[in-house]
């Protein structure tokens, strides 16, 4: 964890452990009386995973990451609870670390499957069988799982199997996949002991039974845990954002109109303008691509981002913000400017701004 060690430049991202337990409280009421998977891959969407599954650990049944290096680092930093591998397993040699780290790997192919089936383990596993119900991404088809699943319950190496699969548009209940996805699943739902099928969307929005709480079913929580919706703006409410991105001001200076500013000139004041400029940049996870017109929140005020962004810097017009000063510190997203709002402005959606929080960027652990 950051805080342990000195850093000079103020850039950072402060995470609030108390808005994660807040959300973590809200999923575990949403998910009624089903188990709760709390998503921490990608350093926990940005937040730091080993300080995030500290936090979370009291509130949710197990932890999920996309591959094992994710999950052997969480191992080191003491994490207990039984961490599920997304992608599943690259090799069969993984399979021994499974067993030794108490790790359960998804499997969606194959390979996957004759490596769990020939592996000289000794422990049984818990395994994910995923099913391909209709976003192509990851899983068998429909039809295969049947006989998969019977071959994995007869294995010896297997202790159960949880029936899993993903929604490609869970955010949108209205969307015609999402009723094609579950007409798949549905069939196969005597197959298995355990279920998973939601994600935060549809754990937020349940569109259909199949959601509904039931103790046999496992929600995967993902972007809720961090307090952003996942397209649902009225969740936005009930959620409280865990990241805040700030930069101070490192630079300031009068320019008359006419005047461009930043690498290509890509910026020109139609007036006497005052440029402030923040010490964060494309190399900090800033998007390269923001472009002029992205907000900031300076003194409680939100300005625009003017010109290119570089690598350690942006630029902003602080002209309507005479108060502005040398060292303030300005939010480029977080409780009082939602990542989803910048998101949309800059062409993304906040799971990317999160995730690319750069490592030079000190995540810094707060309440
Ligand atoms: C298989 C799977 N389940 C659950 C999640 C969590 O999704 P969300 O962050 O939207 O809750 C993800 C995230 O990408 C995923 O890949």
């Amino acid at each position: 964890m950051s805080n342990h060690v000195r850093h000079y430049r103020p850039t950072r991202a402060e995470i609030s452990l108390s808005a994660l337990r807040h959300n973590a409280k809200l999923a575990r009421e949403l998910a009624a009386g089903q188990s709760l998977l709390a998503v921490i891959k990608a350093n926990a969407y940005g937040h730091g995973s080993s300080a995030v599954a500290a936090a979370l650990e009291p509130y949710v049944d197990a932890f999920a990451v996309a591959f094992i290096d994710e999950a052997l680092q969480l191992r080191e930093s003491g994490c207990q609870l039984p961490i599920v591998l997304l992608e599943g397993c690259f090799s069969a040699a993984e399979l021994t670390l499974c067993e030794a780290y108490n790790l359960q790997p998804v499997i969606h192919h194959h390979r996957q499957l004759e490596q769990v089936l020939t592996s000289n383990i000794e422990t049984p596993l818990r395994v994910w069988l995923k099913v391909d119900s209709g976003m192509h991404r990851l899983g068998f088809a429909s039809n295969d799982i049947a006989a998969v699943s019977e071959r994995l319950r007869a294995a010896s190496q297997v202790a159960d199997v949880v029936l899993m699969s993903h929604f490609a548009n869970a955010e949108q209940a209205e969307h015609p996949l999402n009723s094609r996805q579950l007409a798949e699943f549905e069939p196969l739902v005597g197959l298995a002991s355990q279920l998973s099928l939601a994600n935060s969307a549809a754990l937020l929005q349940p569109f259909d039974s199949l959601l509904q709480a039931d103790e046999r079913r496992w929600c995967r929580a993902g972007i809720m845990l961090y307090g952003i919706d996942p397209g649902l703006p009225y969740a936005t409410a009930a959620l409280q954002p865990a990241m805040r991105l700030v930069a101070p001001v490192i630079g300031l200076r009068s320019v008359k109109a006419g005047d461009t500013v930043g690498y290509g000139s890509r910026w020109q004041a139609s007036r006497d303008s005052v440029i402030a400029t923040l010490a964060i940049g494309y190399a900090d996870g800033y998007p390269r691509h923001a472009s002029t017109g992205t907000a900031v929140l300076a003194r409680g005020q939100r300005l625009p981002l003017v010109g290119t962004v570089s690598m350690d810097m942006i630029t902003i017009d602080a002209t309507d913000c005479p108060q502005l000063c040398l060292e303030d510190e300005v939010e480029l997203w977080g409780p009082a400017l939602p990542v989803n709002e910048v998101a949309q402005q800059i062409g993304t959606i906040g799971y990317e701004l999160v995730t690319r929080v750069g490592q030079r960027v000190p995540r810094i652990y707060v309440d």
